[in-house]
């Protein structure tokens, strides 16, 4: 590929990981959590613009908050560090990009990694993270990841708050000002309850729950139509990882190569009821 054509990959690629998180779905996400007594790192985020430092500001004493750190990724207008604690707060200009893994240091020192990083670099920035708590957007393509599947199963890894039974992803805002809505969601490794437990309430029917061709799998779709009275296996989508932790079901596999009536299906997980 040719030079040129190289930047201009990097660039749309760059564009892309402009979007940024609204003060709403910030506060909204975090009021759920204790962050009382502890350090806060925003690896992803400019001290001067985001809303992830604007919301650990503002409530800094409320929350009971350690320290306050943020680091940015150099678009042009330079990278800093920034920290507040009981001292005050101060920020300062470093040289080189400001990428997330010049900063070990900084995420070692840290109790919990919140943000919204990169969709772009994703992957790799969250095994840099999930060396700590976090609490982070990203796509719900994730979902599927090696490095998140296994954690969501063992419970290591959970959804958040916002995308739990209403429309998933955020609006976010571009780089021109425009808002622009994004499939996303919150991975967390933080404590998470949600309060309104489901409970299945339909009744299984051979007609209502056909099964995926040459297999004993039945497809239930939305999951949330999952059979009160069913105990054999069932293929969901990741959707169901929203409630997964709160609800008496284990999870066998993943199947990517399940058919309904010849017509191939997305990837399925395959569940089962544990009787009690
Ligand atoms: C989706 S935006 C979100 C920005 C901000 N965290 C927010 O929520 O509004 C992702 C940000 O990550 C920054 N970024 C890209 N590559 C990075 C890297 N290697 N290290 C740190 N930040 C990076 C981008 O400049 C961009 O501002």
């Amino acid at each position: 590929m040719g030079r040129s054509n190289e930047s201009l990959l990097k660039a749309k690629r760059e564009k892309q990981d402009e979007f940024y998180t609204l003060y709403e779905d910030v506060e909204n996400e975090m009021q759920h959590y204790d962050f009382n007594g502890k350090t806060i790192y925003c690896p992803c985020d400019d001290f001067r613009w985001s809303n992830f430092v604007k919301y650990f500001r503002r409530n800094f004493n409320e929350l009971g908050l350690k320290r306050l750190i943020a680091t940015n990724y150099d678009i042009g207008e330079g990278a800093f560090v920034y920290m507040c604690d009981a001292n005050g707060e101060y920020a300062f200009r470093v040289d080189g990009k400001g990428d997330y893994r010049d900063y070990n240091a900084l995420r070692d020192e840290a109790d919990i990694i919140v943000t919204n990083p990169p969709f772009s670099k994703w992957r790799d920035f969250f095994k840099w993270a999930r060396v700590k708590d976090c609490l982070v957007v990203g796509p719900i393509t994730a979902l599927h990841y090696n490095e998140v599947y296994p954690l969501l199963l063992t419970t290591n890894l959970k959804l958040g708050y916002k995308g739990h039974r209403e429309r998933i992803g955020f609006y976010h805002i571009d780089t021109d000002g425009n808002s622009v809505f994004k499939p996303a969601i919150w991975f967390t490794t933080l404590e998470v309850e949600h309060k309104d437990k489901f409970i299945p309430t339909e009744a299984y029917s051979p007609e209502k729950y056909p099964y995926y061709d040459g297999t004993d799998i039945i497809e239930v779709k939305p999951y949330n139509k999952l059979p009160k009275d069913y105990y054999g296996k069932m293929g969901v989508c990741d959707t169901f990882f929203f409630y997964y932790p709160y609800l008496d079901y284990e999870v066998l596999e993943r199947r990517g190569d399940l058919k309904l009536n010849g017509k191939a299906v997305y990837e399925r997980l395959i569940i089962r009821r544990i009787k009690k």
